[in-house]
């Protein structure tokens, strides 16, 4: 699942003892595994093997440049979803070809940017999508290829924050339009109809929900191709879950994923694009943290580390649980004690976990947040301005910071104070 793992009683990231970077770049910190991330990589492209296929990584999960430049280097695309994503992607070498720009509310803007970025495709999600699209890329003498998110209204089964394939949800167009909306792209000028996109919702642990939408898609295909229009390429949205919790059933496998898509879509002679990002990097990250005290409540212990909600937002906002794990390995037949896991921010909802059975832990001890690679260094913020923790990347025995922490003079500076003030 990852290559972090305990050699003399240290956890380690690869070869490099996570103490040594704690102490090297002070906590809270991120650690990511570039071997991690290979694999997890490998096993989407390997399954898909031998169709006419690319897995365009989701950078929204984790978009550092390091770990981007990882993916181009071992061939992967990206699904950008800003033109700050896809201007991204393009300063870690993508090429446009290799990007596919998704979102429900792009700004002409951004639209002008990725047509001027040699996009491989817009997913469009909308009619007043379409109709701004056919006008920026008129007026810049193009043509933009598209392809259209169908929503097939269904339920993915996951957390109702990240779910997006039901009819209620924002995302793309009813499955009953799709014929009436691919009609009106055919006719705009500005607009070639290249294919057809999916995306159903994040974190989903059964491949039931798949099996359900993307079994809609062979009949929509024959049905648009019928009515004239080209459509040969299959972007499959992202959404795999990742393991969080090791102890849970185990989610389907990216090999078990790629079979259900080969199965029911292989045969439709199109181009089968996926969007993995949570399952890629997910396992590939860890928030280190220092306890900063242990603190006696009326009925339980609290552990308040300096990592905050601010840093892993994830717990907080969706309920979202993260193995927490000691740095050092704690002594055989060490009783472990419940411990509620807190942040300093002045909130309630900064709380990592409650009454989670940990071995005792003391003041500047370290704890490790697993899972933390995906959808948690991304969703940072300053809040309590409190500096965006910094980024480490590990190969092998190598390591080097991929995000420095920013200090707390610029984090301050930022801020203007008007004359007239
Ligand atoms: N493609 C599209 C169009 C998406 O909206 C998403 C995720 C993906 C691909 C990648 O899905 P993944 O393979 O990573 O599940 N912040 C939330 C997750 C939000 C996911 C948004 N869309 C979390 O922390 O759980």
């Amino acid at each position: 699942m990852d290559h972090f793992n305990y050699r003399n009683g240290l956890l380690h990231a690869e070869d490099v003892p996570v103490e040594q970077l704690a102490a090297e770049f002070g906590t809270p910190l991120y650690v990511y595994s570039a071997a991690t991330i290979k694999r997890h990589y490998w096993q989407f492209a390997d399954g898909l093997a031998g169709l006419d296929a690319m897995v365009f990584y989701a950078m929204k999960a984790n978009s550092n440049q390091a770990v981007l430049k990882l993916l181009v280097g071992l061939g992967a695309g990206f699904d950008a979803v800003s033109a700050g994503e896809f201007l991204r992607a393009r300063a870690a070498g993508a090429p446009g070809q290799h990007i596919v720009f998704s979102g429900v509310g792009k700004t002409r803007q951004e639209m002008r940017v990725a047509i001027e970025g040699n996009v491989r495709h817009f997913n469009v999600e909308s009619e007043p999508e379409l109709a701004a699209l056919d006008e920026v890329a008129r007026s810049m003498g193009t043509i933009a290829p598209v392809a259209l998110r169908i929503n097939p209204d269904v339920d993915a089964g996951t957390h109702e924050k990240i779910s997006t394939g039901k009819s209620e949800n924002k995302f793309g167009v009813p499955i009953s339009r799709a014929r009436e909306v691919y009609r009106l792209a055919a006719n705009l000028e500005g607009i070639e109809v290249v294919g057809l996109d999916m995306h159903i919702g994040s974190q989903l642990t059964s491949l039931l929900p798949y099996e359900r939408a993307y079994g809609k898609i062979p009949a929509l295909v024959e049905m648009l191709r019928s009515e004239g229009h080209s459509i040969r390429r299959i972007d499959l949205g992202g959404g795999l879950g990742a393991v969080y919790d090791r102890s849970a059933p185990t989610p389907p496998t990216p090999a078990e994923y790629c079979q259900l898509a080969r199965r029911l879509l292989g045969g439709l002679g199109c181009e089968i694009e996926i969007e993995p990002g949570r399952y890629i990097v997910a396992n590939a990250g860890l928030l280190v943290s220092s306890v900063i005290y242990v603190k006696e409540g009326e009925d339980r212990k609290f552990l308040v580390v300096d990592a905050a909600m601010n840093d892993l937002l994830r717990p907080a906002m969706y309920d979202a649980f993260h193995e927490i794990v000691p740095v050092r390995h704690p002594a055989p037949g060490a009783m472990p004690v419940p411990y509620d896991v807190v942040g300093p921010i002045c909130e309630s909802s900064d709380t990592f976990a409650r009454r989670r059975p940990l071995p005792a832990l003391e003041q500047d001890d370290l704890v490790a947040f697993r899972s933390a690679g995906a959808y948690s260094a991304v969703m940072a913020s300053e809040y309590n301005t409190r500096p965006i923790a910094p980024e480490i990347l590990v190969s092998g025995g190598r390591y080097a910071i991929v995000r420095e922490r920013c200090t707390l003079d610029k984090v301050i500076e930022r801020d203007k104070i008007p004359s007239w003030l």
